[in-house]
């Protein structure tokens, strides 16, 4: 399926269910150069073997400024010019820094994205977002543009390793949680099994979380607002992943636990929501508690870019698929914390 949406910052055709080998005809002529990093290029190189190819070493050590100063360097030992077409071929380290690349780039070239996790497909590569880190302070520089082309070629995660899905899952329990009941109870009857054997109900699954995303950002493409809703599970989970080093959907996955906690006692979830959400998350290879510093992760949530005074806006549950934004004050959530 083709779709073509137009954002305020540009117009971006999703091509789902597309075979990589359409990078060709897409490039219609232009100069293709193409980035992936040291772990996508092992499995997968050979399938670029007409175009430049620029390799960054795999992990977000690679998200930092020096690296688009040396892809810099290598778009201009190809002779890449404006009307070169950049292509980002990876997870969410590769599509952020590839975004950030071809804004900047003799002031903007065209790019495309290519993502192959999980994660990539449901979230990072898709909204524009861009950018990269400085030591700990986590996509510090960064913009929001669009790329001329999202292609979904499911045939990248026949190699991605098993922990990889879970942290994508996790994304996907986040649109069923703020967006979506029907989702969320199609994610309670099946299994991350069910989805790598079945291509048409993970398809769907995909295209559903695209679509979720995307009507998010056509609505608030900068985050004043509604967009905001697609951070639940991640205030409390990037104080922790920080902490514990944990990977970022495992982190969020315990957030979102935690949101449903806080949410019992704001806005009365059903506590029977939260027990389920338990029980989806374990289903799909994620944890649902840690043994943290409490007072550890409260020191970090005060130092959080969503602190207002004394409150922090939390995105928190009313129901499945009702999601708020909510100003706390930090003696709520110390006082859920304590309970734990
Ligand atoms: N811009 C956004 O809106 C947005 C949203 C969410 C996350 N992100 C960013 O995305 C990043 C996380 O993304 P990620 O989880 O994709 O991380 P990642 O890019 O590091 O990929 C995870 C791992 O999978 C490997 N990999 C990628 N594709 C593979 C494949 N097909 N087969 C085997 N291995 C493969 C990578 O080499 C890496 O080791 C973070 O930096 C986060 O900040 C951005
Ligand atoms: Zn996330």
């Amino acid at each position: 399926m083709q779709q073509t949406i137009t954002f305020p910052s540009g117009t971006v055709n999703y091509l789902f269910n597309t075979s990589i080998d359409e990078i060709a005809a897409l490039s219609n002529g232009r100069q293709v150069v193409v980035v992936m990093d040291s772990n996508v290029a092992l499995l997968h190189k050979a399938r670029f073997e007409k175009y430049n190819v620029l390799i960054i070493p795999s992990g977000e050590q690679s998200k930092a400024l020096s690296t688009i100063e040396t892809l810099t360097e290598g778009l201009l030992k190809t002779s890449a010019g404006r009307d070169t077409l950049l292509v980002g071929v990876g997870g969410g380290v590769v599509t952020d820094i590839v975004g950030l690349l071809g804004t900047i780039y003799m002031r903007g070239v065209s790019f495309g994205l290519v993502p192959t996790t999980l994660l990539g497909m449901v979230d990072a590569a898709v909204g524009g977002k861009n950018g990269v880190n400085l030591g700990l302070h986590k996509n510090i520089v960064g913009t929001i543009t669009q790329p001329e082309f999202i292609l979904f070629d499911t045939s990248f995660l026949k190699t991605l390793p098993h922990e990889e899905w879970s942290n994508g899952f996790a994304e996907i329990i986040k649109y069923a949680c703020i967006f979506d009941a029907e989702m969320f109870d199609n994610l309670a009857c099946n299994s991350l099994g069910y989805y790598q054997q079945n291509e048409d109900a993970f398809l769907t699954l995909i295209e559903k979380c695209v679509a979720w995303k995307n009507k998010t950002v056509l609505e608030d493409e900068r985050e004043t607002a509604i967009r905001k809703l697609l951070n639940f599970g991640h205030t409390f989970g990037h104080a922790i992943e920080n902490m514990h080093g944990i990977p970022h959907g495992h982190a969020v996955a315990i957030g979102m636990v935690m949101a449903c906690k806080i949410s019992e006692e704001v806005t009365g979830l059903d506590k029977g929501i939260t027990e389920q959400l338990k029980t989806i998350l374990k289903k799909y290879g994620l944890p649902v508690q840690i043994e943290t510093d409490y007072a550890k992760a409260m020191e970090i949530l005060r130092m959080d870019k969503k602190r207002t005074g004394d409150t922090i806006n939390y995105i928190l549950l009313q129901s499945i698929g009702k999601a708020i934004i909510k100003p706390l004050p930090f003696s709520v959530i110390e006082n859920t914390l304590s309970q734990l």
